[in-house]
């Protein structure tokens, strides 16, 4: 088991309990140095590749306490996952120290889990989320070199070519979409919303594949903002709104240097804060002169921002993202926004019945 913070306590994990963290209470997993994984995800009856953690919250103290529930190389019990998710509780906490080892689990695991057409597509949503979301981790506390760049490219062109393998895994959307706003998530959260608006659109699988990095990489020019600026979700001053929009080059700059990377995918990344009516940036280019692709991602990324928590305001309902984008043609552009309404309303975004797993599904 790894070392153990001033915050982390250490403790037996099927003595966890199942008090929220905390009346209240808000808890930034950023703040403790943890990030969230899926309480579905996590293989039950298997040695676990990492320390596992809940927030608790400590009343004696009046802070949010770190407490393990399951050491790395127990086995995280089936039960467990049961009690915590029927207490409201959907993720388990990990070290972003031991990000790097949950990676290299799930890449050795995963290959098998999404060939298999007995595992339902709600779980290989949720297993592709994930995987996603470990990519960009490393990427983000990488030295954000050619190479480590080129790297992480490659891991998120291999998750990308899963998700357009199979039609299942961009469906239901709203059901893995996370509220939860912090670069990674909502990196994740622009990609799978860009691809299945790109599917509806029936665009090309080459140009969703493109939409998908583009939506995965379009911020990664915060990572060269100063450390304070980077999760920081506003309201900016003005010296901080003339840095926030140097982002889009920085992330422009950062990916070519990388040479995988397509120019439709730089494109999208450089444009996608552009207005519709020229009143955007880096360029102030209208919609006429906008890549298709930074037109689009414009509008995911705008929806998911509306719709995630934020420390200044909660999340919007999707209805009230939906009715301020209509109400944004100068922003998204008229000939977009009806489209778009129709994708939220489409399987892609909202529940329908998924049909057994089976042989037919892959
Ligand atoms: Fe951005
Ligand atoms: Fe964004």
């Amino acid at each position: 088991m790894s070392s153990l913070g001033p915050d982390r306590g250490g403790g037996g994990a099927p003595a966890v309990s199942l008090r929220k963290s905390g009346g209240g209470v808000t808890f930034d997993p950023a703040v403790y140095g943890v990030f969230p994984l899926a309480l579905e995800v996590l293989p039950a009856g298997e040695p676990c590749p990492c320390d596992l953690f809940l927030p608790l919250y400590d009343q004696q103290q009046k802070r949010v306490k770190m407490t393990l529930v399951c050491g790395e190389g127990n086995c995280f019990q089936e039960p467990w996952r049961q009690r915590l998710l029927a207490a409201q509780q959907r993720s388990i906490f990990v070290y972003q120290e031991q990000g790097q080892a949950l990676r290299g689990y799930f890449q050795r695991h995963a290959s098998q889990r999404l060939d298999d057409p007995q595992v339902p597509a709600s779980y290989k949503r949720l297993l592709i989320q994930e995987m996603a979301g470990l990519n960009l981790r490393d990427l983000y506390g990488g030295d954000l070199s050619p190479q480590v760049v080129g790297q992480a490219v490659d891991g998120i062109q291999g998750v990308l070519e899963r998700l357009t393998g199979d039609e299942l895994l961009l469906t239901n959307l709203s059901e893995i979409l996370r509220s939860d706003y912090n670069t990674y998530s909502h990196s994740v959260n622009v990609s799978l919303l860009a691809m299945a608006l790109g599917r509806h659109l029936k665009l090309t699988t080459q140009r969703v594949q493109a939409l998908g990095m583009a939506g995965m990489l379009h911020d990664l020019g915060r990572a060269k903002l100063p450390p304070e600026m980077q999760n920081k979700a506003g309201p900016f001053d003005e010296q901080e709104w003339a840095l926030m929009r140097t982002h889009p080059h920085w992330g422009h700059r950062l990916l070519s240097s990388a040479h995988s990377v397509s120019m439709e995918v730089l494109k999208a990344v450089l444009h996608h804060h552009e207005n519709a009516d020229g009143s955007g940036y880096p360029h102030g280019i209208t919609a006429e002169r906008t890549p298709l692709a930074a037109r689009l991602l414009r509008l995911v990324d705008a929806f998911d921002a509306m719709t995630s928590h934020r420390p200044h305001r909660p999340a919007r309902q999707a209805f009230e993202a939906a009715s301020i984008i209509m109400q944004s043609p100068q922003h998204f552009g008229e000939d977009l926004i009806p489209p778009f309404l129709r994708f939220l309303a489409s399987p892609h975004m909202v529940r329908k019945q998924e049909p057994a797993a089976g042989p037919s599904q892959g």
